[in-house]
This record gives C-alpha cells, sequence and structure tokens, in this order.
C-alpha cells in the first residue's frame, strides 16, 4: 500500500518505491514530519510531539494557556493567522474584511488511483499504479473547506499535491495566495537550484546557497517563461549529477508561479511552488469550488541525475498523453529559419524535396502562410491561407506533400492578434488590455482575451476549418509575447486579477479540444523558442520547442538545463544552418548532428543548399537517432559533464533492462598540449561486459572506473558512443 494512515501516532506514511513522506496530525492541525528515504511505519510511536519543537522565541505567540508557537514547527500547510510568521501557503481575506485562516482536520479519504483535476493539466494513473489521499480540513469560523490532495506512486519515485479549496459558507472568500505544496525541511544545509533564462537562452544553471530570509524564483509574464522555470531543487552543498540528496519540485501549470525557500531561526527550509500570488486574487462565490495546480515532487540520494531520472519516469509514464505518448514521433524538417516570411508554394516543395532525398518524415511549414503575413507586423488572427504563396491552399500544399511521400505539418500562433488584422479591426476589445491604457506591444501583437470563452470558441473554430479541410499530421502551436496590460472588461471589476489564471484555463481549454478532437495529429509547443516549456504543456503536447537558439555549442548549455527537470524526447531539436543566425558560429555538421540526436529530432534549414559532405552527415544522423532514439527516449539519464562547468560535456544513457549505453560526447574548444578527459560511465552492472560498434569489449567496472579517455584536439568535435551488453 502507498498509503497508510497509523491510527495511534495519527501519522499520514506515503510510501514510493524507494521514498517516504510523512506528516500527521497534531491536536487538530497537520505536521509535517519526513521526506526522504523509505520509511517503515514508526511503532510504537511518540507521535508528532517530538517534531513540535518549541525553540527559545521569545516573540511567538500562542493560544492562551499554551506555550506552543506555530512559528517553531514544522507546518504541512501553513495558512496566514495561525502565530506562523514565514511564508504561508495559503491567505484569503473574508467578508467582514478579515483575513485569518485556521484550518482543522475535518477528516480523510484514500482512495486507489488518481482524479483528474477540472480543467487543469495534472498526472494521471491507474487503479494500481497509485494511491490518493484527500484531507478535508476546514476553517471554524468560516465556510471554508479546503483538501490537500496527495498521490503517491507505485511505480516511480514521485509524489504530486494539489489543493482544492470549496466555500461552503453564504458569504465571499477572496483567496490571496494558494500555494500546492510547502514543505518544512528540517536544514537549512542546502543549496538552491534553479532554471534561469531569456529568449534564445533558456533554462541556464544556477546554484546558490540558501540562509535565513526568502528565495523566490517566479514568472509574472503570463507564461511559465524563459526567464524563471517553475522547477526548484534543494540539494546538499556535497550532492554532485551522481550522488547525494536532491528534493525537486516541478509545476504542472504554464502560467504565472512561485517557487522558493524561506529559511527560518528553526533551521527550517520552506520549500514551496504554486500560483504567484502577485496580482492574484480568487473571488470565491458560496458554493463554488476553486482546483489549484499540481506540483510533483521528488527526492532522490542519486544526486541531481537522480533526481531528473524520477521526473524523467513520472512525466513519461503519467503525464505525456496521446498516440505519440509512448511511440516514435516523425523526423520533422522546418522551414522557419529557411525562408522567415519570403516563401511560396515552390520553395517550400523545393525545401520539402531535400528533407525527402534525405529520408525525413514530415514537413512543417512555419509562420507565414496566412493573411498579409509577409513580416511580423500583421494577421495574427486571420487564418485564411494567403492564396499570393500558396494558390492551392493549405489543402493543396498538403497534398503534394503527402504524394512525395512526406507527412505535412503547420504553424499556429492561436493565441494571438495582430492590431493590423481583420479580426482586430472587427472586435478590438478581444485582447487582453486595461480601459484607457497604451496597448503595449511585442512583436507588433496583442494577446487575445482567453479568459473569455467566446474568444476561444472562435479561434478554434478557424483552426477547424483548416485542419478539417487539409490532411495535418502535425500542428506547432506557437506563443511569442509575454502578457501584460492585465485586463478583461469582459469580467467585473472585482474579478480583475483572476485573469492571468482564467487565460490559461481558457488555453487549456483550447489545447484540450483541439488534441481530442484530432487525436492522431502530433502537437508541439513552442513559446517564441522555450519560453513556455512546463509540464503544464507536456500534457497537451509531447514535444515544446526547447530554444529559438539552434546553435550546437548554445544547445549542449539549454538541453542540459532542461533536462534537470524534462525527458529528451520533449525537447524539439533541429540541425539548423551555418552561421547560426543568432549567434552567428560556425560549428560543423557533425556536431550539430550529435547535439540535436539526443533530442526529439529534426531539421531546420533548406538542405538542398547543403553541401554532399553535410548531406551525408545528415544522413547518417538519421541512421543514428534512429538507432538510439529508444534509449535516449525511454532510458535514465546520467548527465556525466556539465556544459557549465567547461569545455566537455557528456550525458550518458541506459536502456531501462541495462541492455544498451549511449554515451553522447562533446567538446567545445581545443586545447593546446590537452590532457586526456576522463569520463567515467555510471549506472552499469560491473560484472556486464559490453561492446562497442567496432567490436571492443569492456566490463562494466572498466567503464564506470577507469572510463571513456577523450582529447581535446579540434574544436567542435563529438561522438555518439553506444555500447551493447553481452
Ligand atoms: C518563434 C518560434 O520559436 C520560431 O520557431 C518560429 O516559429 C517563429 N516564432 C515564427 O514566428
Amino acid at each position: 500500500m502507498s498509503i497508510v494512515f497509523d491510527e495511534q501516532s495519527k501519522l499520514f506514511y506515503l510510501h514510493t518505491p524507494h521514498t517516504s513522506y510523512v506528516f500527521g496530525l497534531y491536536q487538530k492541525f497537520l505536521l509535517h514530519g519526513y521526506w526522504g528515504p523509505s520509511l517503515r511505519e514508526l511503532a510504537p510511536t511518540p507521535g508528532l510531539a517530538y517534531i513540535a519543537q518549541m525553540l527559545g522565541s521569545s516573540m511567538g505567540t500562542s493560544e492562551p494557556g499554551s506555550w506552543l508557537t506555530r512559528d517553531c514547527m514544522r507546518q504541512e500547510y501553513p495558512v496566514y493567522g495561525t502565530g506562523d510568521f514565514r511564508e504561508p501557503a495559503f491567505h484569503a481575506e473574508y467578508e467582514d474584511g478579515s483575513r485569518e485562516t485556521e484550518l482543522l482536520y475535518v477528516g480523510h479519504t484514500v482512495t486507489p488511483g488518481k482524479p483528474s483535476l477540472p480543467g487543469l493539466p495534472a498526472t494521471f494513473a491507474s487503479e494500481g499504479e497509485a494511491e490518493t489521499l484527500t484531507l478535508e480540513l476546514a476553517d471554524p469560523k468560516t465556510g471554508l473547506h479546503v483538501f490537500l490532495l496527495y498521490t503517491a506512486f507505485s511505480d516511480v519515485d514521485a509524489i504530486t499535491r494539489s489543493v482544492r479549496v470549496e466555500n461552503r459558507g453564504g458569504e465571499v472568500i477572496n483567496i490571496r495566495r494558494i500555494m500546492s505544496a510547502s514543505v518544512d525541511l528540517p536544514s537549512l544545509d542546502f543549496e538552491a537550484i534553479s532554471l534561469f533564462g531569456g529568449w534564445a537562452n533558456e533554462r541556464n544553471l544556477q546554484r546558490q546557497p540558501i540562509g535565513r530570509g526568502d528565495i523566490t524564483f517566479d514568472s509574472k509574464r503570463g507564461h511559465s517563461s524563459a526567464h524563471q522555470s517553475p522547477f526548484l531543487a534543494l540539494v546538499r552543498p556535497e550532492t554532485t549529477e551522481l550522488s547525494g540528496e536532491a528534493y525537486g519540485m516541478s509545476f504542472i501549470y504554464s502560467g504565472n508561479f512561485a517557487a522558493g525557500v524561506y529559511g527560518d531561526i528553526t533551521h527550517t527550509a520552506r520549500m514551496y511552488m504554486g500560483l504567484n500570488s502577485f496580482d492574484f486574487n480568487w473571488r470565491l462565490e458560496p458554493g463554488e469550488r476553486f482546483d489549484a495546480p499540481e506540483v510533483a515532487m521528488v527526492y532522490s540520494t542519486e544526486g541531481l541525475s537522480g533526481m531528473s531520472r524520477n521526473f524523467h519516469d513520472l512525466y513519461r509514464a503519467h503525464l505525456v498523453r496521446g498516440k505519440y505518448a509512448h511511440s516514435p514521433r516523425p523526423v520533422l524538417l522546418n522551414n522557419w529559419e529557411a525562408t522567415n516570411f519570403t516563401f511560396d508554394e515552390e520553395k517550400i516543395l523545393s525545401i520539402a524535396e531535400g528533407g525527402r532525398a534525405l529520408g525525413v518524415d514530415l514537413m512543417v511549414l512555419d509562420d507565414g502562410w496566412f493573411g498579409k503575413r509577409d513580416d511580423p507586423k500583421s494577421s495574427l488572427g486571420d487564418w485564411y491561407v494567403a492564396k499570393n504563396k500558396l494558390p492551392d491552399g493549405i489543402d493543396g500544399l498538403a497534398l503534394k506533400i503527402e504524394k512525395m511521400g512526406m507527412k505535412f505539418g503547420l504553424w499556429f500562433e492561436p493565441e494571438m492578434i495582430s492590431p493590423d488584422s481583420d479580426l482586430y479591426r472587427a472586435h478590438p476589445d478581444w485582447c487582453i488590455h486595461t480601459p484607457g491604457r497604451t496597448r503595449l506591444e511585442s512583436r507588433w501583437q496583442l494577446t487575445l482575451d482567453l479568459s473569455r470563452r467566446d474568444v476561444c470558441d472562435y479561434m478554434l473554430g478557424l483552426m477547424y476549418r483548416v485542419l478539417d479541410g487539409a490532411k495535418i499530421s502535425y500542428i506547432k502551436w506557437d506563443m511569442n509575447r509575454s502578457i501584460c496590460n492585465i485586463g478583461s472588461p469582459a469580467l467585473p471589476r472585482e474579478r480583475q486579477a483572476e485573469v492571468p489564471h482564467r487565460y490559461m484555463l481558457g488555453y487549456y481549454y483550447m489545447l484540450e479540444q483541439l488534441t481530442s478532437r484530432y487525436p492522431d495529429i502530433l502537437f508541439e509547443g513552442c513559446a517564441s523558442g522555450g519560453a513556455r516549456f512546463d509540464a503544464g504543456q507536456l500534457y497537451y503536447t509531447p514535444q515544446i520547442w526547447t530554444s529559438d537558439d539552434t546553435d550546437a555549442v548554445e544547445r549542449l548549455h539549454i538541453h542540459y538545463g532542461t533536462s534537470l527537470a524534462f525527458p529528451p524526447e520533449t525537447q524539439g531539436s533541429h540541425v539548423s544552418a551555418c552561421p547560426n543566425c543568432v549567434v552567428h558560429r560556425n560549428t560543423p555538421m557533425k556536431m550539430r548532428c550529435d547535439v540535436a540526436v539526443i533530442g526529439q529530432f529534426g531539421f531546420e534549414l533548406d538542405l538542398t543548399r547543403e553541401s554532399e559532405a553535410d548531406l551525408a552527415v545528415c544522413r547518417q544522423a538519421i541512421e543514428i537517432y534512429k538507432d538510439i532514439r529508444h534509449t535516449v527516449h525511454t532510458g535514465d539519464i546520467y548527465r556525466l559533464a556539465s556544459p557549465f562547468d567547461g569545455n566537455f560535456t557528456a550525458v550518458q544513457f541506459v536502456e531501462k533492462d541495462g541492455s544498451r549505453i549511449v554515451v553522447a560526447i562533446y567538446n567545445v574548444l581545443a586545447t593546446p598540449n590537452a590532457p586526456f578527459t576522463v569520463i567515467r560511465l555510471a549506472g552499469l552492472d560491473p560484472d556486464a561486459r559490453y561492446r562497442d560498434v567496432v567490436g571492443n569489449l569492456y566490463s562494466g567496472s572498466y567503464l564506470m572506473n577507469v572510463g571513456l579517455h577523450e582529447c581535446a584536439r579540434n574544436d567542435f568535435s563529438s561522438r555518439i558512443v553506444t555500447l551493447d551488453r553481452v
């Protein structure tokens, strides 16, 4: 059983294969107990009294006649108003203007499997794969009922948490802050790892010590963003990629978020994640409920790579859905970097022909096929084919591509509206805006008000017309600006601070409608590259365009950071032309291919302009990719050398049954008299023997202790090593 309630001690035990998470009832409120390696139920147990430590906090507040101050206790779901002055998980305002809450235990249930979250992305599990604990808490003064949901998975080392709020009283409740998870860890001996970046530079690794006070990573941009990722890890100072403790949280949500750690006087690190409470308020009328999105939580003693393997296993088995969740996806060729907006049918067909000759499976037509879109300045919202470019329409082009033996895919940016568009001229009030304020543009575009269901349905209708009229096998859903001027004139004054979350609910509604209406279409998420690369997005689109930066050296960093939480097959990864259009760097075709093959592989260039020698490299890369993708896309990741630490990057993948190993090794710059760099493999059977492609035999212990020896003789050198167990 994954979840056990010990009646005597009043402790809840949540077990995954190798970890446990424990909390319990102390009087009528909840205290946190433990999160770490597997723990058997304590018996007999002193209960939580030993956890409810009282330090000499002279300013501590407690109930009359009691010495217990909650400010010094490890709380399971801290609320504002109970004398805990640290970052609360929950803060609400009531009709009388008061802002204090007390959440007392009412009851709990344990059910097999996992319920879905209405309108939100969430992990799923069958009855045999998980158990869910639903804890009901209630505020004695108001009609507020809070349900804490915990799912413990029996096949992966992960638990998920979410929160449901119900207003069972007669008065309005304003939710001002609602974290989906908050854990009080009994130590400050941690470093926080976050992923920061910007356009074309997503998910860099930042590792910093924590201390007393709050460190927050968040997005207020209306999407999860390239600037901070909805991910946070706490690791020990000695934790490496392959060993040491790592606690990870990843938010299954694509909008504004906050993730943080608050260190206090009792040496407690409060790790939290949830909706960003900045500019947030949710008005809950009597009888209404609010569902806060889900947080995935993993713990590993096997370092950062162990943490990543747990996230990868969870997302592969319990988040990514649909036809392409577990089947190989097409190798695609996208025209964007080859043409930008300047193309016609002849050009697209010639690019497609280059792909066909190489063995590409799918041709994707990117931005510029609709309205009067010859540059980024117009036409978003006018999803009608530009006949001057494509005289036979999308259906005609799709047919021609199909006749060539490839599938056809199409780009959309459905959330946006250009001020210079027929749609905007007809509906100037359909964008997110604050009346009377300048509508700030980004890339000459405004954001459609997806908090309005009529707007969502209208846009879906336009998309259905295109999709029903042509043979389309793939959609790239793009989104190219952060959202500001937050306001929806369609909502009353008191609901304006709901707009960012309502926008996300509209976005998810559209994705749910589309993906269920077209189950055979492969969807790829995109936001100016990887500005919405998160677990919420992966629930709808099994892959996401990782970055607009396709330079091989840059991608080493971007893939490394992204892989902290997300599996390689979710990362759209294309070979593009040189010099690179973002950093203007020239790298050999071999390295560009070797970088791209350990993601979701594709091309983004006019292959007809490449030399025969480079085409041969590309052709071989498709073969290598198809040969290694099962191991890379379903196996265990071990990051062996980080691009953030130096010239060498090495990433290893091990087939789940141990039968195959793939190691991708890259060296950026040559150095004179370079010593050998030793790449020691990990996670192998020391007694097993492995054969490389030229027939050399190695023992597992040799590979893990002596390792592969690399020498940095050339700039931009790389190789993909495969080893099969004999
Ligand atoms: C941003 C995306 O990241 C690119 O791949 C491309 O689709 C452009 N938008 C098109 O406008």
